[in-house]
C-alpha cells in the first residue's frame, strides 16, 4: 500500500463539520484562562491532554463545555477562530463550514453579538491572508428544550444574513431530532441551510426524522445510518452528503477499532461522505490527519481520497460556480 499522505496533504479539500469550540487546543486554553483570570481544573497542558479519553460522546461534551468556559470576550472568539483558520490553510482547506454552539456562551452571559462579532472577524482574516473562505452553523443544544433554540433563533435574527444554516448538536440519546420540528421549520422559513447531527449514537430513526421532520440539507455523522437499508437508498436517491469524521468517532467509540470505519461501505453504497474533523483539539487530528488515519486503517485508494475530497465542495453550501472552481482545481491537483 503506498503512502498517500503527502498527495493527502497538497490535496485542495473543504471541511464541512468542525465546531468550532471543539478547535480549542489545551495550550490557548490555558492562554485564555490567565488573559481572563480564570483558574482551570488542570495543573498543566499534559494534564488536559491525559483527561482526553472517552467511552462515549457525554463524556466528551462534559469536558468540551467546560473547556469552552474560558471564552470570554470578542478576542477570545476571534483567536480561536484564527488558530483553527491556520492549522486549516496548512491542510489545504479551502472552504470551511464551521459549527458554533451559541447557547454554550449566552447561558454564561457572554453576549450573542460578542460571539458573532469575534468569530466574523476571524473568517474575513481568513479570506484576506489565506484565501480561505467560510460560512458559519448555529447549532441548537438538543440536551435543551426547543423553546431555548427558539429563543437562540430569535436572537441571530440582526445577524441572519452572516449565518448560513442551522445545526442540531450535543447529547444525541434521548433527544430525538422530532423535539426540534418548530424551530428548524422556523429557519428553513428564513431560507436558512438545515443540517442535523444524526446517527452518531442515535439510532436510524433519528436520521429518518432528521430527513423526513427537519427536511435537512445535509446529515452529520449519520454512521447508524447503515443498519438500514431502506434508510441508505433514500439518503442515496435524495443525493444527501453526510459528513463523517473518522479520529471523532473512533475517540468516542462510535468504532471500537478505526480499521472498522465504515467510511469505505458508505463510499461503495454511493453514500456522499465526506472526511471532517469534528472536535480536532479533543480527538487527536485536523483533516488531513483524519485522511491519513483512515486511508491506513481501512486502505482508502487515491481515488477513494479524491471522491472525498470532490464531495467536500459538492456537499458545500458554496454556490454551483464556487464549487466547480473547486473541482477544477482538485483536477488540476491531480494530474
Ligand atoms: N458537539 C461537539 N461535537 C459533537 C459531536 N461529535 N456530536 C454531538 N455534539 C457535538
Ligand atoms: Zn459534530
Amino acid at each position: 500500500m503506498p503512502d498517500l499522505s503527502a498527495f493527502i496533504k497538497g490535496l485542495p479539500k473543504a471541511e464541512l463539520h468542525l465546531h468550532i469550540e471543539g478547535s480549542l487546543e489545551p495550550e490557548l486554553m490555558f492562554d485564555l484562562a490567565a488573559r481572563n483570570g480564570l483558574s482551570l481544573p488542570f495543573t498543566s497542558v499534559e494534564a488536559v491532554r491525559a483527561a482526553y479519553d472517552f467511552s462515549n460522546l457525554q463524556d466528551f461534551l462534559d469536558i468540551y463545555y467546560a473547556g469552552a468556559s474560558v471564552l470570554l470576550t470578542r478576542a477570545d472568539f476571534h483567536d480561536l477562530a484564527m488558530a483553527y483558520f491556520e492549522r486549516a490553510a496548512a491542510d489545504q482547506v479551502r472552504h470551511a463550514e464551521i459549527f458554533f454552539d451559541p447557547q454554550t456562551h449566552t447561558d454564561r452571559g457572554v453576549g450573542f453579538d460578542v460571539v458573532m462579532e469575534g468569530l466574523l472577524s476571524a473568517m474575513t482574516e481568513a479570506k484576506g491572508r489565506f484565501g480561505l473562505t467560510s460560512k458559519l452553523i448555529l447549532c441548537f443544544l438538543r440536551h435543551l428544550p426547543e423553546e431555548a433554540a427558539l429563543a437562540t433563533l430569535a436572537e441571530a435574527e440582526p445577524w441572519l444574513d452572516q449565518i448560513a444554516g442551522v445545526g442540531l448538536d450535543s447529547s444525541e440519546q434521548g433527544h430525538p431530532p422530532s423535539k426540534f420540528a418548530r424551530v428548524f421549520a422556523a429557519a428553513g422559513a428564513k431560507g436558512l441551510k438545515v443540517v442535523a447531527h444524526a446517527g452518531e449514537e442515535g439510532p436510524p430513526a433519528y436520521v429518518w426524522e432528521a430527513l423526513n421532520i427537519l427536511k435537512i440539507d445535509r446529515i452529520d455523522h449519520g454512521n447508524r445510518s447503515l443498519e438500514d437499508e431502506t434508510l441508505v437508498e433514500r439518503i442515496v436517491a435524495d443525493g444527501l452528503t453526510l459528513t463523517v469524521c473518522p479520529l471523532s468517532n473512533h475517540k468516542l467509540c462510535v468504532v471500537s477499532d478505526l480499521a472498522q470505519h465504515p467510511i469505505k461501505k458508505m463510499l461503495d453504497l454511493g453514500l456522499k461522505a465526506t472526511i471532517n474533523s469534528d472536535d480536532p483539539a479533543y480527538f487527536g487530528g485536523y483533516v488531513n490527519a483524519n485522511f491519513s488515519a483512515v486511508t491506513k486503517a481501512v486502505g482508502l485508494t487515491r481515488d477513494e481520497i479524491v471522491t472525498l475530497a470532490k464531495n467536500s465542495f459538492t456537499g458545500s453550501f458554496l454556490t454551483p460556480a464556487e464549487i466547480a472552481a473547486h473541482l477544477a482545481e482538485i483536477d488540476a491537483y491531480c494530474a
